[in-house]
């Protein structure tokens, strides 16, 4: 049924819950929902998340829909999007076989080493464009290989957690460019698996399903899946992104020139690109840089990532101030200077990837003194997380040089407050759309892409760039931050060894 009516749905499954948004085919938001749950920490460092607990939300996000009296017998296509590198894992009925290690699980140092050692650097930046952190996908399952054999022997399919959700909608098994570039078996130049490094890590080709373009029709709804959704059998379901490449779809960042800072429960600097730097200029910059495929045919992006962003304030308020909400915990900090009265923290929760790539790196409150209230910490939790982002935007300098204005997304975009700092911090001028729901947005995009409602992602959020909010950085307020900036770069490395 397509017509004016109809919706474009994106999903996605993130880290603390699932977002599912409603389009018309203007680009027009015309309802969303939220489903929270939170994950698991077995042993200091890990993290998991049972697959079951994201289709059970997604459902319910679509239940939650139509109470909003949003009509799902209108829905003409879906995308799907969600955390990346988090390994699902299905024996060959499907099953899941144990709880998905997610990306910001650091268990698999050993095993990243193996596969340098295995493979080597060359081939790594050669055909994976990146070096291997323990967030990405295949140490994990080399982890599992070592340490829970019978586990291994049921494996028959890799999926990531959107995969996992198109699966569930459709039956059909497949992965898309964006998020196969974050497991280190992906050639994200040629943009297929890299089968002659699955084959040298020892893992079976046939795990990895058919790899598609982002905005690619793979199948549609089930007669069980309509049964269970309320969508009607027969909708296509796109690829989807993983969500930053969905983050960057949905504000239309795909072009050079452009640029992306995203604080959710990561922090990412993101810029796209037309081509990947040279082989040389990949083994010569810095590793942590990840180079991924875009969700749009032959372009790419580059990214830096901090793990605990959104992430360490949600720590600090489960453990300092259960219950608060975050509007109440972070308002005080209004009445703290820059710097927090000398109060700096390291975001170093679940180890780092950018720009340090150390699993063993921990948070950090360095410089406590008896005038420090709980509004000193919290603000300097926000100023830990902007210093971590400036240190993923200072390794993309030579892209971002070009880039005037980034557009902001993620949770951060609810806080005035953080925003600015962040802005004050970098020294960037930031830029918030109207629509802010993130990812989802992008999901959805690359469903009215995949059925032609819209050629690029530009067709679809013009008029957005217009309805935005612009955040300027307070020129004497950097200046201050550069100085604390460069404590807090100090600051690592003097705990670096203490961390072991
Ligand atoms: C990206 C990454 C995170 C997750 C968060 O490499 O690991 O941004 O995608 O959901």
């Amino acid at each position: 049924m397509a017509g004016k009516d109809a919706l474009l749905i994106g999903i996605d499954v993130g880290t603390e819950g699932v977002k599912t948004v409603a389009l018309d085919q203007k680009g027009e938001l015309i309802g969303s929902a939220q489903v929270s749950y939170t994950f698991e920490v077995p042993q200091p460092g890990w993290t998991e998340q049972d697959p079951e607990v994201w289709w059970e939300a997604v459902k319910k996000s679509f239940g939650l829909l139509a109470e909003k009296g949003i009509d799902l017998q209108r829905v003409i296509s879906i995308g799907v999007t969600g955390q990346m590198h988090s390994a699902v894992l299905l024996s060959e009925s499907g099953e899941v076989v144990r709880k998905a290690i997610l990306w910001n699980d650091q268990r698999t140092n050993e095993e990243c080493e193996e596969i340098k050692e295995r493979i080597g650097m060359d081939d790594l930046m050669s055909i994976t464009c990146n070096t291997v952190m323990p967030g990405f996908t295949a140490p994990k399952l080399l982890w599992i290989r070592k340490h829970e054999p019978e586990i291994y022997a049921r494996i028959a399919h890799v999926l990531m957690p959107k995969d996992y959700i198109r699966y569930r909608l459709t039956d059909v098994l497949a992965a898309d460019v964006t998020d196969a570039s974050g497991t280190a078996l992906f050639d994200v130049e040629e943009r297929c698996w890299a089968n002659p490094i699955i084959g040298r890590l020892g893992l079976p080709p046939a795990w990895f399903p058919p790899v598609y373009e982002s905005s690619q029709i793979v199948s549609a709804i089930s007669k069980e899946a309509a049964e269970e959704s309320g969508i009607p059998e027969g909708v296509p379901v796109v690829a989807g992104a993983g969500d930053n490449a969905a983050a960057a779809v949905g504000n239309g960042i795909y072009r050079a020139g452009q640029g992306m800072i995203s604080v959710g429960t990561s922090g990412v600097a993101f810029v796209p690109l037309k081509k990947l730097p040279s082989v040389q200029d990949r083994k010569q910059g810095n590793p942590t840089v990840h180079l991924f495929c875009h969700a749009i045919p032959n372009t790419w992006h580059a990214m830096g990532v901090t793990l605990a962003a959104g992430g360490s304030l949600r720590w600090f308020r489960e453990a300092f101030a259960p219950g608060a909400d975050y509007s109440a915990l972070v308002q005080p900090v209004e009445t703290v200077e820059p710097g927090s009265d000398g109060l700096l923290f390291l975001p170093y929760l679940t180890g780092e990837r950018t720009p340090h790539d150390d699993a063993n790196a921990r948070g950090v409150f360095f410089g406590i003194n008896l005038r420090h209230r709980r509004e000193h910490f919290t603000r300097a939790i926000l100023e830990g997380v902007s210093y971590s982002v400036l240190d993923c935007l200072q390794l993309l300098e030579t892209k971002t040089k070009e880039v005037p204005s980034f557009v902001l997304t993620g949770g951060i975009v609810n806080s005035g407050i953080w925003s600015q700092i962040l802005s004050d911090v970098s020294g960037k001028e930031l830029q918030i759309a109207a629509m802010f729901e993130g990812p989802a947005i992008g999901a959805a995009v690359l469903a009215g892409i995949g059925i032609g409602t819209w050629k690029t992602p530009q067709d679809a959020v013009r008029g957005q760039s217009a309805q935005s909010r612009r955040i300027a950085p307070d020129e004497k307020k950097q200046a201050m931050y550069q100085t604390y900036f460069q404590k807090y770069q100090s600051l690592y490395r003097t705990a670096k060894e203490l961390f072991y």
